[in-house]
């Protein structure tokens, strides 16, 4: 009989403060595949966790004025946070400072070493700290990290190091005899091209200059190179060399090891080639996924385009943000994170397509039936057959799709079910059935949709979180019959079954309003909990409204901002001084219309920047749709430039 485990895992991260969309991307495609693979009966271990040794966050805890173990168990308890919002399933959370960890890295340092595949000498070299990597010369791009496009830093030390030049060619062998063992193809190729063309160097393995780490055992001045220390959790976690290795025998090797592409040759070289020399199989997959990027650049805090997922949780809700990462980027390539088609694909898929489709059938069956789907038993139409043929189906395709690891296809044969059940339910007319006293044909139809919607609310279960029960909720089916293989079967739900219609599942958003909002809480910085406080209270005192300070300004010169298709750069007067401020009208305004207009100027808003121009304040504007600058051409006669407004 097949075993039937699955062993998942993303990378650890390195602790932040900040992680935004980008990394929980990996997360969430790793979470729909271990729900997937549970659903389908799996016994599933899924691991993530944080990688906390090493010189950067040693730096980043000196300059938080903090311990490295301080600053990193802040940040962890936060991250957990963060994963149970976006509803990550893990099965465990693996700390590179656990005790159980730290023993096992020594263990495999000892045995490499032992074995003569660790060995004593010299490294004079580059090391990109970010990255934690180290470089030749000719790997340098204009004298750069590769991988970041930082400055690197020459390193001279004694080192101990491991044999990877040894492992060559077994690699190449392996990569040959197990044609699925990285992907993309592309990548492993470039992988091949940039690497093995040149020939494997051995790697060094440990840093005298480094206090934050596991000291190496038998040679405590050294500590272990934090790549060895953080590949290495993949079987500490399993209790790899510990007295309890039970886990190891269940579950290694890991079936999928979803990585970045930028740190896909770590695990694509360095790590099968430690698994190699400790006699251990190799996991079956190494997939390394694209990017999120933003108008062409990686999601990245240094990068200054920060985007905060729990802003979009708060906003819209975490099956939206979900499915959109989802089903919007294409696994393995990057993929780009527009809010603008967020908020639309969350409006067009979720609200009108999937959101409609149960609003309207659970509103007929409540209007026409009293709530109640009656089976009848009366030969289907053609129309029937069509969509019942496209539901009984849809949990084999999505299968197909996933286990191909095309999450976004997969997806896709879920709404082209719920396309078909709104152009069914306009071909059956239900409204002229009951008019044209046809009863036993309307039961049949709303059986069909009713049906139809239970078999989507299961399939969407490995991407959505909180959407299938809501359906659920609304009919009220059993139990037995909300399982993954009973939506293999249509005509499953029961004669007699009770509907209880509810609000639309994603209500509507307003875009304009709603990216604003987005916008200025990015740009404010403010927390998840600022947010939810403003949503409950939606009053300001007056001693609140006079922080504002606005004042007239009047518009001197009107520049547009290269790449920036909405944004004017425009110098306002306000008196006694000048000021640059970034203002969204180049849609409704032409720099003519704009100049020497009089305007209320927000005056003591925090300055953002905004396409790399620091925006100075903000020009009160009205309407949504069509926007009209508050300017003051009033018959009153024109008031001074930096007049309060109060
Ligand atoms: N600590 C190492 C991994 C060690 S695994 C044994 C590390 N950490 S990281 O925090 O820098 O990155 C973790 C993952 O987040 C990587 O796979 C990286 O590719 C991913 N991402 C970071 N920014 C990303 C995007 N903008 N988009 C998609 N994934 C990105 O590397």
């Amino acid at each position: 009989m097949e075993n039937k485990k699955y062993y998942i895992t993303t990378p650890i991260y390195y602790p932040s403060s900040k992680f935004h969309v980008g990394h929980c991307y990996c997360t969430i495609i790793a979470d729909a595949i271990a729900r997937y693979k549970r659903l389908q009966g799996y016994n599933v271990f899924f691991m993530t966790g944080t990688d906390e040794h090493g010189q950067k966050i040693e730096r980043k805890a000196k300059e938080a004025g903090k311990t490295p173990k301080e600053y990193v168990d802040e940040i962890v308890s936060d991250t957990k946070e963060l994963w149970k919002s976006l509803g990550i399933t893990y099965d465990k959370y693996i700390r590179t400072t656990d005790k159980e960890h730290v023993e096992c890295v020594k263990k495999i340092f000892l045995k490499l070493y032992e074995k003569g595949d660790i060995y004593l000498d010299e490294y004079e070299g580059l090391y990109c700290t970010p990255c934690e990597a180290f470089w030749t010369e000719t790997q340098l791009v204009d004298g750069k990290c590769p991988d970041c496009g930082r400055d690197v830093e020459l390193v001279r030390e004694e080192s101990y190091f491991f044999r990877l030049s040894k492992y060559q060619d077994k690699l190449l062998d392996y990569y040959k005899e197990h044609p699925d063992f990285l992907e993309p193809i592309s990548r492993k190729n470039e992988m091949i091209n940039n690497f093995f063309n040149k020939g494997l160097e051995d790697l060094c393995v440990s840093r005298t200059t480094i206090d934050w780490g596991i000291p190496v055992p038998f040679d405590p001045k050294h500590t272990v190179y934090v790549w060895i220390d953080a590949l290495t959790n993949y079987i500490s976690a399993l209790g790899y060399l510990s007295d309890d290795d039970s886990k190891l025998k269940e579950f290694w090797p890991a079936d999928l090891h979803l990585v970045g592409k930028e740190i896909f040759r770590f695990h694509a070289i360095i790590w099968p080639a430690i698994l190699m020399a400790l006699d251990l199989p190799l996991p079956k997959k190494i997939f390394g996924h694209g990017w999120l990027v933003v108008d062409g650049a990686k999601i990245s805090k240094s990068l200054g385009n920060y985007k905060d997922p729990r802003v979009y949780i708060n906003e819209t809700s975490v099956d939206a943000l979900r499915y959109f990462l989802l089903k919007e980027v294409t696994l393995g390539q990057d993929g780009n994170f527009d809010e603008e088609k967020f908020l639309e694909k969350s409006n067009s898929d979720l609200s009108n397509d999937l959101g409609n489709l149960v609003s309207r059938v659970t509103a007929m069956v409540e209007k026409y039936n009293n709530g109640l789907i009656i089976k009848e038993n009366i030969e289907n139409e053609d129309i029937d057959n069509e969509l019942i043929n496209m539901a009984s189906s849809l949990i084999i395709n999505v299968e197909k799709n996933m286990d191909l690891l095309k999450i976004s296809d997969a997806i896709t044969q879920i709404l082209e079910v719920i396309s078909k059940a709104n152009k069914y339910i306009d071909l059956s007319t239900p409204w002229l059935l009951i008019k044209e006293g046809k009863p036993q044909r309307l039961n049949q139809v709303l059986y069909n949709l009713v049906e139809t919607i239970r078999i989507i609310a299961i399939a969407l279960k490995p991407y959505m979180i909180e959407t299938p029960d809501k359906i659920f909720s609304q009919i009220c089916v059993s139990k037995e019959i909300q399982t993954w293989d009973s939506a293999k079967k249509f005509g499953l739900l029961e004669n007699g079954t009770k509907i209880f219609k509810k609000d639309n599942l994603f209500p509507r958003i307003e875009i304009k309003k709603e990216k604003e909002k987005v916008e200025s809480v990015e740009n404010n910085n403010v927390t998840n909990n600022d947010i939810v406080k403003n949503k409950e209270e939606n009053y300001i005192t007056i001693n609140e409204l006079e922080k504002v300070e606005l004042k007239v300004g009047q518009i001197l010169e009107v520049e547009r901002i290269e790449k920036a298709d909405k944004l004017y750069k425009l110098t306002v007067d306000l008196g006694t001084e000048k000021r640059t401020i970034v203002s969204g009208l180049v849609k409704y305004y032409t720099p003519e219309q704009l100049l020497n207009k009089q305007v209320v100027v927000v005056a003591n808003l925090k300055p953002v920047k905004l396409r790399g121009v620091e925006s100075q304040g903000m020009l009160l504007a009205a309407g949504d749709d069509v926007v009209k600058l508050l300017t003051l051409d009033s018959n009153e006669g024109s008031l001074e430039n930096g007049t309060s407004i109060h």
